[in-house]
């Protein structure tokens, strides 16, 4: 049996960024938190909280002491509640993630409404609607896309981890909205380069592992993606990892989240490798 990593796979520029970040700042005392989880990554967050930096699910739960803003960024009036409050702030915001904010703001200000290509309830995109004046539409299916009136400036961005070939569908169909379109393409490439690996890697093998955070967005888009080319498992941890899986199977792919720690991934790869 043999074993085959995907070429580009697990933490992405932004996170390990944000990792280092939260990781020069931690506190003893537990004065340091990040705003939510600082990654979809369980594991990771409990690990942060041993070496000092906890995690706040508002600022409402600080009084004092220093936030951190993870990589998938927040709205301005998070900025101006913690200064209001006297927090001291770093903002490990992933700079592509500022970029796809910066973006919608900049169509918001030249009088487009704004169109957001991404999922409604993930917070990067959330933050990115609120850079934008507020009126602009979320949209995550080609239904979505053709329920829309028609718009007199339509100014088109993306979620960072959204899907190439989705956002360019879900885009024809915007086509057809507007005289003015402006599109800023706001995807990153890690997501991209992870996406193509996983394909190719898929078309491959005979199982593909995905590993990653169940509530990680583009751990899951990886994994649907490789289900497209064949059987594909997506798990947290090598704890999950089943023996009938991989029993009898000659060639096994393993790719990762952007949020997917190394150390989890060697862990399902050495697995694999003592049932080969
Ligand atoms: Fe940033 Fe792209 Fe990662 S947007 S957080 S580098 S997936």
């Amino acid at each position: 049996m043999e074993v085959i990593l995907a070429e580009h796979l697990g933490f992405c520029y932004g996170v390990k960024r944000a990792i280092e970040i939260a990781r020069q700042n931690a506190s003893s005392d537990g004065s340091s938190s990040t705003l939510g989880p600082i990654i979809h990554n369980p594991q990771m967050v409990e690990r942060l909280k041993n070496e000092g930096v906890g995690t706040v699910g508002s600022l409402e739960e600080m009084d004092d002491g220093l936030i951190i803003i993870r990589s998938h960024g927040v709205g301005p009036k998070v900025y101006e509640e913690a200064e209001s409050r006297g927090l001291e702030l770093v903002d490990a915001t992933c700079p592509h993630v500022k970029k796809a904010q910066l973006s919608a703001k900049l169509l918001s200000e030249e009088g487009y409404t704004v169109v957001i290509v991404g999922e409604k309830n993930h917070p990067e995109v959330k933050s990115i609607f609120e850079w934008t004046a507020q009126d602009a539409y979320i949209i995550e299916t080609e239904a979505e896309a053709n329920a829309l009136p028609r718009i007199g400036k339509l100014g088109i961005v993306s979620q960072t981890t959204f899907s190439g070939d989705r956002f360019r569908s879900i885009v024809s169909c915007l086509l057809e909205k507007s005289r003015e379109i402006k599109i800023l393409r706001t995807i990153c490439t890690a997501t991209d380069l992870r996406q193509a690996a996983a394909l190719d890697l898929a078309e491959k093998v005979d199982v593909m592992l995905v590993i990653g955070g169940k509530n990680s967005a583009n751990t899951t888009r990886l994994a649907q993606l490789c289900a497209t080319k064949c059987k594909t498992y997506h798990i947290e941890t090598v704890e999950e990892l089943q023996d009938d899986w991989i029993k009898d199977v000659n060639k096994i792919g393993i790719t990762a989240g952007a949020s997917t720690p190394d150390w989890i991934i060697k862990e399902v790869y050495k697995q694999c490798q003592s049932r080969a």
